[in-house]
């Protein structure tokens, strides 16, 4: 009996790199697989049947997969692939937004449009399919009475959970997934449908653009039983046991799975604080309270 076995899951930019892991991990472990991708370069740019690949491994060892090469920042082609999981399926389950795009430069030198194509593809392309398959399983539990026991596992980096050089557009749309996956959890927790975000690390066509970076491995070149911290399926374990049943009661989570650590992101909390007691604070006065009370450096216009 598999983890997974009767699951269906859409798992989008699944034709290379992380997403091609979980689309072969769950496979793995029972679940028919709607490998997404639009076969577009590590910029956003072309077309391909990308998918195909992926789609080729799962069904050579045995496994249920088919191709879906919408855009998921497509609101239309999001609907269209959440409907390709019923129609050919019968139902969806689990959803895995990974893909994504970089277009890295500093502030000064990145244009607008690599700004908005990096956030399109990562935040809206999230959050569309996340629309629609919300719009299933809400529906399928006004019907039913019944929790669904849906899954939607997002895709975060450590750039948008502590930041990046070079990366304005790419950090801001991570942590805004992040932030999307704690809202999500919220409305979707009644209709029995946990949202987590993972943060993986491995050496793909994404990180092949940074300086120095190791050569790119693609998911499956790292056979089973041999360990490579940068393969791009290290992460993928994860996103099977949170796609699992055994997952019901974790939600809202951002999880890192970097080489041989999974380490659970502690959310945003209150730091020192300090009140007063229902007055206007006096801006010529607040510098001197907040370096004794809140940073801890020394008062200002203080010289040694
Ligand atoms: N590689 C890392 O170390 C790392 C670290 C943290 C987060 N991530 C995230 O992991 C995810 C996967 O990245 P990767 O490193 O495997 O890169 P990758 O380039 O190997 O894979 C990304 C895939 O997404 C597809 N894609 C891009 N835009 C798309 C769109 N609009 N619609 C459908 N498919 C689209 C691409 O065609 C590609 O196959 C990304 O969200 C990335 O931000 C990667």
């Amino acid at each position: 009996m598999g983890l997974l076995d009767g699951k269906v899951a859409i798992v989008t930019g699944a034709g290379h790199g992380i997403g091609r892991g979980h689309a072969l991990e769950l496979a793995r472990h029972g679940a028919k697989v709607v490998v997404n991708d639009l076969g577009v370069s590590v910029t956003g740019e072309g077309e391909g049947r990308d998918a195909d690949l992926t789609v080729d491994i799962i069904k050579a060892r045995g496994g249920e997969a088919t191709g879906n090469y919408e855009n998921v920042a497509d609101f239309d082609g999001a609907g269209r692939m959440v409907q390709q999981a019923i129609d050919e399926f019968g139902r969806l389950d689990i959803l895995v937004n990974n893909a994504g795009i970089v277009r890295d430069s500093t502030i000064v030198k990145m244009s607008e449009a690599d700004f908005d194509a990096v956030f399109n593809v990562h935040v809206k392309g999230t959050w569309a399919p996340a629309k629609h398959a919300a719009i299933y399983w809400t529906d399928k539990f006004k019907e039913t009475g019944t929790p669904v026991g849906g899954r939607i596992i997002n895709t975060t980096s450590g750039a948008g959970l502590t930041g990046n050089f070079g990366q304005t557009n790419y950090a801001s749309a991570k942590a805004a997934i992040a932030s999307m996956t704690q809202t999500l959890s919220l409305e979707l927790f009644k209709a029995g449908v946990t949202v987590n975000c993972v943060g993986p690390a491995a050496a793909t066509r994404i990180t092949g653009t940074m300086p120095g970076a190791p050569a790119v491995i693609e998911a499956d070149d790292v056979p089973l039983d041999e360990w490579n911290r940068m393969d791009p399926a290290v992460s993928s374990p994860l996103v099977a046991w949170l796609a699992s049943d055994e997952a019901d009661h974790v939600t809202g989570q951002v999880i890192r799975a970097v080489a041989e650590n999974i380490i659970l992101m502690k959310p945003w909390a209150d730091g020192p604080t300090i009140n007063n007691g229902q007055k206007r604070w006096d801006a010529t006065k607040l510098g001197a309270q907040l370096a004794t009370d809140v940073f801890f450096t020394r008062a200002p216009g203080l010289r040694y």
